[in-house]
């Protein structure tokens, strides 16, 4: 009896269970982020927004004045540049060289140059390498452009999001408001366009949706509605594994 009652207590505990990579892949500002931080905390799994240190790189570039041109500077540039996440007042931040960077790298200054520098190779096999070394225990839900077709092709849940463009921009228009940002709907717009081109259409890993994963378009989903359905699907498939 108390065998059997420990080896139930166990198996209800997540620590415990093996674990899976959840990889969020899909267009810009169509909520990625926020599902897999959700996701990864009802799981008690890491979450990693690939997109940050991609934003870090590029907030780095622009400090530095690094020519993009330039495969030299990328590359020396790319030796000073250490990008790390922790939690500071329950919001996961980025930090570049140590220092909190979490505003300016959401900035549209930002946003406009980092499809750019997300397009150079060297820049992604750092970041990619770095993205491989975070995932190696498992317990982890990435989200990105590249994650279940480059990062974790082995992955068990990948799911590519999308939503209507103009939807997009104004959720996106709402967030930057609340962040305190100047911006105008019209500027969104071309930003997100812009960057769903360049995403798409690079040579390097180019944003795709990988043969395996599920397309989930949330134009017309509430953020609840759409981690539950994540959600069950995720904790059946870790229920298979366990
Ligand atoms: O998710 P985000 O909007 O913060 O990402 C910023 C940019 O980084 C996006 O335009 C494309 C690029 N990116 C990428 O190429 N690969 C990833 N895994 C994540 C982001």
């Amino acid at each position: 009896m108390f065998v059997r009652l420990f080896i139930l207590a166990d198996m209800d505990n997540p620590s415990k269970k093996k674990k899976i990579i959840i990889a969020i892949d899909g267009h810009s500002s169509c909520g990625k982020s926020t599902l897999a931080k959700e996701l990864a905390k009802e799981l008690d799994y890491v979450y990693v927004d690939s997109g940050a240190m991609y934003r870090a790189v590029s907030l780095y570039f622009d400090e530095h004045q690094i020519s993009l041109d330039s495969s030299e500077m990328v590359a020396e540039a790319l030796k000073n540049i250490s990008i790390s996440f922790s939690n500071v007042k329950g919001i996961n931040t980025t930090f570049l060289n140590g220092q909190n960077v979490e505003k300016e790298i959401r900035s549209l200054r930002i946003s406009d140059m980092v499809s750019d520098v997300a397009a150079i190779s060297a820049v992604r096999s750092k970041l990619v390498d770095e993205q491989q070394k975070m995932g190696k225990n498992k317990g982890i839900v990435m989200d990105g452009r590249d994650i279940g077709s480059v990062v974790f092709p082995q992955a068990e849940l990948k799911l590519f999001v999308t939503a209507d463009v103009k939807i997009r921009g104004i959720r996106r228009y709402e967030e930057l408001l609340e962040k305190g940002f100047n911006v105008s709907l019209e500027e969104i717009l071309n930003n997100l366009n812009k960057r769903d081109h360049i995403d798409s259409t690079r040579d390097d890993s180019p944003l795709i949706q990988a043969d395996d994963a599920v397309l989930l378009d949330n134009s017309h989903l509430t953020k609840r509605e759409q981690l539950q359905k994540v959600k069950d699907w995720a904790l059946e498939l870790i229920n298979e594994l366990n």
